[in-house]
């Protein structure tokens, strides 16, 4: 009786067999699935990997590994499926070049949706067209280099002495030093007279408006997306109580606030839900950018001494030419610093601190014979040209001084800092927050690495434990 229930052995190894081919079978079609649904003539050759994750996995987990490997295959212009989206990958310098120049043809921002919920709709990087315009306007305005030359020079000076007192003598992570840098010198040039302590709990608000903006848009409470949007809510609603105290009180400032709020040039006049987003985006791209780039600055500077030597040669010639140790820099000292912008943009090129840039398109576009479909999105990946061979001889040693020669930064393969109508318009103040900072820092300490500190490049670069150094006197 038994033996009839059971299959004999070699039923047993059919039903195997059947069960193992549906599998198969139920694979292959899932694999398939986003390539089928995806399927279009004309778009570029590629792979859409599993129904809803794509390839995300692979992107994420073999980062540029993953990205050489598809040209290799496809060539410089191929398809994905990844972080939630039909993604086409352009590695090609010249069109990234075009597809930076052309927003205008069918190309938007196209980054994420929980960035975008949570920087709010008037970001700059959320608009496009006249709005953006006007809104790029304000912000070059607000911290373009005439803005630098008046006021944004000297206050960054002011708050870079008091950071930087008292390092001597103790060890430090200079990850976390250069993050709350980057945060805290962007409050100061915001408002210019809360208390530390103000500055310090929009700090940790802030940190959870960052992680949300990076995590998937699930909005329950836990995640971090959740966070993000609570934190955003929190945000407003102090900017919202400083707007009203500003707008009560006849004191005096020399501030971004004071400057939104006193303009009265239609062109630039912004409602407070713009000032408030305004606000918060000169928090936003300022901070990681500049807090990177400069803590990978003071790495590279300490793995090669020689460069370090010559960078300290130009700050004490600057130095040397003060009548007293509080005597400010000026605008011809900061472009006298020719060194330091050479070591800043080499150190944006080796770190490859911005792997590339997002767009979505609106329309079909037509790009190099392939057509990219309504809705997809297309990163402009920038990060291989940074190491091309061509542009940059031994693109992988730190050498400042390829900088110098004058049409190197004015490339048009260069995209350090974007590219076209979105160009960073915050490029001159991130580089002058760094110089001032490295002014300061190298003049005053000598520094060397702990042992054990570990680097990330990719999909940002980071240490994840930390990047700690022993800074003594110099
Ligand atoms: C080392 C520092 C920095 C780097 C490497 C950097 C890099 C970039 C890049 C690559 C873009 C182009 C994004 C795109 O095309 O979608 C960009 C845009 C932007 N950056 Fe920066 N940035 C830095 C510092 C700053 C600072 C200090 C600010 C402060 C105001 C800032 C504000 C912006 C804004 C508002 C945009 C958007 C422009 C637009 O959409 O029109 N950035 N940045």
């Amino acid at each position: 009786m038994l033996m009839s229930i059971l299959p004999s052995s070699s039923s047993t190894t059919e039903v195997l067999c059947y069960g193992l081919g549906l599998a198969f079978c139920a694979v292959m079609v899932l694999l398939k699935w986003n390539d089928i649904r995806y399927r279009r003539k004309g778009v570029p050759p590629g792979t859409m990997g599993w129904p809803v994750f794509g390839e995300t996995s692979g992107f994420l987990k073999q980062g540029p590994d993953f990205m050489k490997d598809k040209r290799a295959r496809y060539g410089n212009l191929f398809k994905t499926h990844a972080l939630g989206s039909p993604t086409v990958i352009s590695m090609d310098p010249k069109v990234n070049k075009n597809l930076l120049m052309n927003e205008t043809q069918g190309l938007i921002p196209g980054y994420p949706v929980s960035m975008r919920n949570i920087l709010g709709n008037n970001n700059i990087a959320a608009v496009h067209g006249a709005f953006h315009k006007r809104i790029r306007g304000s912000m070059l305005s607000l911290v373009g280099p005439p803005a630098i030359k008046n006021h944004l020079l000297t206050r960054t000076e002011h708050f870079m002495k008091s950071f930087l007192d008292n390092w001597a003598g103790q060890t430090i992570d200079i990850q976390d030093k250069t993050k709350q840098m980057a945060f805290f010198v962007s409050m100061n040039l915001i408002v210019d007279d809360e208390p530390k302590s103000f500055h310090e709990a929009f700090k940790a608000k802030f940190d959870n408006i960052l992680l949300g903006t990076i995590s998937l848009p699930i909005n329950i409470p836990g995640t971090n997306y959740y966070k993000g949007l609570q934190a955003r809510e929190k945000v407003n609603a102090v900017l919202k109580e400083l707007l009203a105290k500003r707008r009560a009180s006849d004191a005096p400032h020399d501030d971004i606030l004071d400057q939104l709020l006193r303009w009265e040039d239609p062109k630039y006049k912004l409602n407070d839900e713009e000032i408030i987003d305004q606000i918060i985006t000169i928090l936003y791209s300022g901070y990681e950018t500049v807090s990177t780039t400069t803590m990978m600055a003071i790495k590279y500077l300490h793995d090669n001494p020689k460069v370090l030597q010559e960078l300290r040669e130009e700050h004490f010639a600057i130095l040397e030419r003060k009548r007293s140790d509080d005597e400010p820099l000026t605008w011809e000292d900061y472009k006298n610093m020719s060194l330091t912008r050479a070591v800043i943009l080499e150190t944006s090129r080796l770190a490859s601190v911005v792997n590339g840039v997002l767009r979505k398109t609106n329309t079909d576009v037509e790009l190099n014979g392939f057509i990219i479909p309504k809705g997809w999105r297309v990163y402009v990946y920038t990060r291989e040209i940074n190491y091309d061979p061509f542009l940059y001889s031994e693109p992988f040693s730190f050498n400042p001084k390829r900088w110098l020669k004058t049409s190197l930064e004015a490339h048009p393969h260069n995209m350090l800092f974007g590219s076209g109508i979105r160009i960073c318009p915050g490029k001159e103040l991130g580089i002058v927050k760094i110089s001032v900072f490295l002014h300061h820092f190298v003049t005053k300490f000598r520094w060397e690495e702990e042992e054990g500190n570990k680097l990330r490049q990719f999909p940002r670069v980071e240490a994840p434990n930390g990047l700690n150094i022993r800074v003594t006197q110099y």
